[in-house]
């Protein structure tokens, strides 16, 4: 065992708050929901049986009408902002956010099953209706009302928060004077120049106020909240996770749920064409009251591949600009195109490297035969723990660690992929 696995087993030992596993001390203090499933990768290189915990701790925080929501408050912890007091809701048995995150879930089951069958099974029929249930009010509730894929209402849903992808929705919005005096806590734990602007937090708040202001009734918030984008990330994660959710229906012998998940897969297949950006020739956010295209390649336009999808020309375009921007940086892949306007290369979504996109992206590149470009992207991210250590994400130009330090996702994929 090297020192750096040593090091990464530590750090899941030391982010573990009693079966589940915060992403980071003080920044981040509670149970993040595609935190919980990367961490539970790299949790079953050293405890299945904690891996599992990891995964059903998170489904506890599931609402009654399906979500799995983005944070899991079990405490009310002075080191976050905004906590259980700001957000209100009520319809988990748990205090946890009004909004949901990328859905990994199903795909990481697949992958613990894959390794463990014998016991995988068991434990993943455990899990199988939550999921699925999950699933279920993603395409029911996160589609708007002719939109022909599943879309937004927050930057934080995405999990990509500031990235330059969310300015063309948050611009048309309104900042709601209600929202009060606040303190935000995340720039007293990490560098503010590395952090989302006060304008932009301001817009996340007042999303969150409209939430609480009309008792998080999700319709209400897709169809009429202050914010409504769609997303490559959450559209190709979904499309993929659908099609591994589907396997586990086949291997648990769900087949009552296989028509169900089926009709979703075709239809996201069918839907993905919305948002191809012709002008950018890469698959981009777009904001569905206006129908504007974002006007960049950020690090989840190439997710085409693992959710395998994108005609032959399209995953072609998709491959020249990673082959483009791989030239432009000394690491790969940045969350923002270097040549696109608001590139930073430490500034959180604006730049940075995020080892769980390079896991996907390389993921998916393999799949479609891509393996040199996949075993880069792999290499870069050891390389980047190496030099600098177990952080949130990476300066693509110089490899420095940004924002979170002992993180938990990054000790996870070292584990269970890049060491
Ligand atoms: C934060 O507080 O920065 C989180 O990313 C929100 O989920």
């Amino acid at each position: 065992q090297s020192q750096l696995d040593a090091q990464a087993v530590s750090i899941l030992n030391n982010n573990d708050r009693g079966g589940f596993t915060i992403p980071t001390a003080r920044l981040y203090p509670y149970q993040w929901n595609w935190d919980s499933a990367f961490i539970a990768l790299g949790l079953a290189t050293i405890d299945r049986q904690r891996a599992w915990r990891e995964l059903t701790m998170l489904i506890d925080g599931q609402t009654a009408d399906g979500m799995i929501p983005s944070i899991l408050f079990r405490n009310d912890n002075p080191d976050y902002f905004p906590g259980p007091s700001v957000w209100q809701t009520t319809a988990s048995s748990l205090p946890t956010t009004g909004i949901s995150q990328p859905p990994v879930l199903a795909s990481m089951i697949l992958t613990l099953v894959r390794r463990d069958q014998a016991e995988g099974l068991g434990q993943a029929r455990l899990l199988f209706d939550a999921v699925l249930n999950w699933h279920r009010w993603y395409h029911r509730c996160r589609t708007p009302v002719g939109c022909p894929v599943v879309c937004t209402v927050h930057p934080w849903e995405t999990g990509r928060d500031n990235s330059p992808d969310w300015a063309l929705g948050l611009s048309s919005m309104q900042i709601d004077p209600d929202i009060g005096p606040y303190q935000r806590k995340d720039i007293e734990h990490a560098d503010p120049s590395q952090r989302p602007s006060q304008e932009e937090y301001d817009k996340y708040l007042t999303i969150v106020k409209f939430g609480r202001d009309h008792n998080w009734d999700q319709a209400t918030l897709t169809n009429q909240g202050p914010f409504l984008m769609a997303d490559p990330g959450i559209h190709f994660i979904l499309l993929r996770a659908d099609r591994d959710l589907l396997e586990l229906a086949t291997l648990l012998h769900r087949f009552d749920a296989v028509p169900e998940i089926e009709t979703w897969i075709e239809t996201a297949i069918a839907g993905t064409d919305y948002l191809w950006n012709d002008r950018l020739k890469a698959f981009c956010a777009r904001d569905v009251r206006s129908g504007q295209f974002a006007n960049g390649f950020s690090n989840a336009s190439p997710l085409c591949f693992y959710a395998g999808v994108g005609s032959e020309g399209q995953q072609r375009q998709t491959l020249d600009h990673l082959k483009r921007i791989r030239g432009l940086t000394k690491f790969g892949h940045p969350s923002w195109d270097p040549q696109a306007p608001r590139f930073d290369s430490q500034r959180y979504w604006c730049g940075p490297i995020w080892p769980q996109m390079n896991y996907l992206i390389a993921t998916g590149l393999n799949e479609q035969g891509e393996t040199e470009l996949a075993a880069r992207l792999r290499l870069d991210l050891r390389q980047l723990i190496e030099l600098s250590g177990f952080y949130e994400c990476f300066d693509p130009l110089t490899g420095s660690g940004c924002i979170g330090r002992d993180f938990s996702w990054t000790a996870a994929l070292w584990l269970a992929w890049a060491s």
